[in-house]
């Protein structure tokens, strides 16, 4: 390890610490004020690493941290992404200790210590390790790029101020790649180096049988329940073969060749520690592929929440006038998250009964990404990898998304590389968000690698 970690790695520790104690939730208007310190405080840790200029932009939703440091305009530019905003904390009385108030434990698959905060490993400890490594590259003189960091406090929510800052901004963010650290790696022992993300289509829907909510006995049975055929309608979305059954829903899929597909299965993957870990007696989903392809090169449809009817304590005999559902659809290249939600409209609206009104809605969406491994970008990643954990890495998919992350191709013209360090068991989003000590040190330790495979590789 560099020496200037060791020499700082209590305190880059601590100001993580401080970071996360910001509850700095995008989604709830009440954490506003905190979305504002939670700017303010990492645009200040980006001036005092050294960069050149570091400050707020306001957008029409929360601020975007900007800062650069230009050493030599013959250099290439690397944007780093990533976000200062967390997903909520809810439900609260499910995490082991305060999800604002972090706590560092030992724990199995970090024997070294994690740190458990919400934010911890999405995304605020990783874009931390790039605010230290910037801050190392810096103090020792060692920047062999130029370097522009853009955080933004809207990635949970989709990213809708954001695409409009892109536009606005072009020039000031030019660059050669943009270097993102909001994704997995396989395990502390296996790195790897994502190559594509799943875009995503978000709908909600809401079914209205009878005009008002009725006596279930005096009504019961003569009219049609809205929760009832809804739960029909949700069930009939896949078909025995776990296929999504929305008319078009796979016309633009690509297939993976056998080779890519023989790639990605050669990752290390035990399926019945998986399902240990997850408590579920099997596995299941869409047939003829396995369980690391259903999560990351196939669609999905899911429901995310679901609602109808009388759910308070004890009983209420009711037959509800409305049901409603939120349901998300993972996209692979080549679907099209518009186009996706427009055949989920009509198709719903297509097997409604005439018992009830369908209303369909649209939250936001975003294209999927693959990033060509034939790139300087991904083989600078790919050889920062190998170097800082002394081991080559391999090739994944990823089954998250980022929505902006195709946007930046669009508007700016930019791949992006996926360099990132949490690992799938690390509870985002999930009540006890964690992140290893070891990962967000390596982190730190990887990312001036990067930086100097890229400038090597440019030349
Ligand atoms: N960092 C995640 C995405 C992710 C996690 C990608 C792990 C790969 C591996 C990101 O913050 C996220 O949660 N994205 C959302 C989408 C957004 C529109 C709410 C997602 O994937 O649900
Ligand atoms: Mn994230
Ligand atoms: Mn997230």
């Amino acid at each position: 390890m560099n020496t200037y970690i060791e020499d700082n790695k209590q305190r880059f520790l601590d100001e993580l610490v401080e970071f996360l104690k910001i509850p700095s939730v995008s989604a709830d208007p009440k954490f506003d004020a905190d979305m504002q310190k939670a700017a303010s405080w990492v645009m200040s840790k980006l001036a005092d690493a050294g960069m050149d200029k570091a400050e707020i932009c306001e957008t029409a939703g929360h601020p975007v941290v900007y800062a650069e440091k230009i050493v030599d305009e013959s250099l290439p530019t690397i944007l780093v992404y990533g976000h200062y905003d967390v997903q909520p904390a809810d439900p609260y009385e499910l995490w082991d200790s305060p999800p604002f108030d972090p706590v560092i434990k030992k724990t199995k698959i970090h024997p070294d210590g994690a740190i458990f905060a919400r934010g911890a490993c999405d995304d605020k400890g990783q874009i931390y390790m790039h605010v230290k490594a910037i801050e190392m590259m810096i103090a020792q003189n060692a920047l062999t790029c130029n370097v522009k960091v853009m955080f933004e406090g809207e990635e949970e929510v989709g990213s809708e101020n954001l695409e409009t800052f892109i536009k606005e901004n072009k020039e000031r963010l030019k660059a050669d790649i943009i270097l993102i650290s909001d994704t997995s790696i396989i395990a502390n022992d296996i790195p790897s180096v994502e190559t594509g993300l799943r875009g995503l289509s978000y709908m909600e829907v809401e079914v209205t049988g009878p005009n008002r909510d009725l006596h279930s006995g005096v009504y019961g049975g003569a009219v049609a329940n809205p929760a009832n055929v809804l739960a029909k309608m949700i069930a009939s979305l896949h078909d025995e073969n776990g296929k999504v059954t929305v008319k078009g829903f796979y016309d633009k899929v690509i297939d993976l060749s056998v080779e890519e597909r023989e790639a990605l299965e050669s990752a290390p993957f035990d399926e019945e520690e998986y399902k240990r870990d997850l408590d579920i007696a099997e596995v299941t989903g869409e047939s003829g592929y396995t369980t690391r392809e259903r999560a990351a090169i196939r669609p999905t449809l899911d429901v995310n929440g679901m609602w109808s009817g009388y759910i308070g304590e004890g009983s209420k005999t009711v037959l509800p006038s409305k049901a409603n559902a939120k349901i998300s659809m993972r996209l692979v290249p080549d679907q099209d998250w518009k186009e996706i939600s427009d055949l989920f409209d009509a198709h719903f609206k297509a097997i409604a009964p005439p018992s009830v009104k369908v209303k369909v809605s649209r939250h936001h969406g975003g294209q999927p990404y693959v990033t060509p491994t034939d790139s300087i970008g991904y083989k600078a990643a790919f050889n920062a990898m190998e170097e800082a954990f002394g081991q080559t890495p391999v090739p994944t998919r990823g089954g998250g998304s980022i929505p902006i992350v195709a946007l930046f191709e669009e508007v700016l013209g930019l791949k992006s590389i996926l360099f990132g360090f949490g690992l799938d068991s690390d509870a985002l989003h999930s009540p006890n968000e964690n992140y290893g000590l070891f990962n967000f040190y390596k982190g730190i330790e990887a990312i001036p690698l990067f930086y100097k495979h890229y400038s090597a590789l440019s030349k």
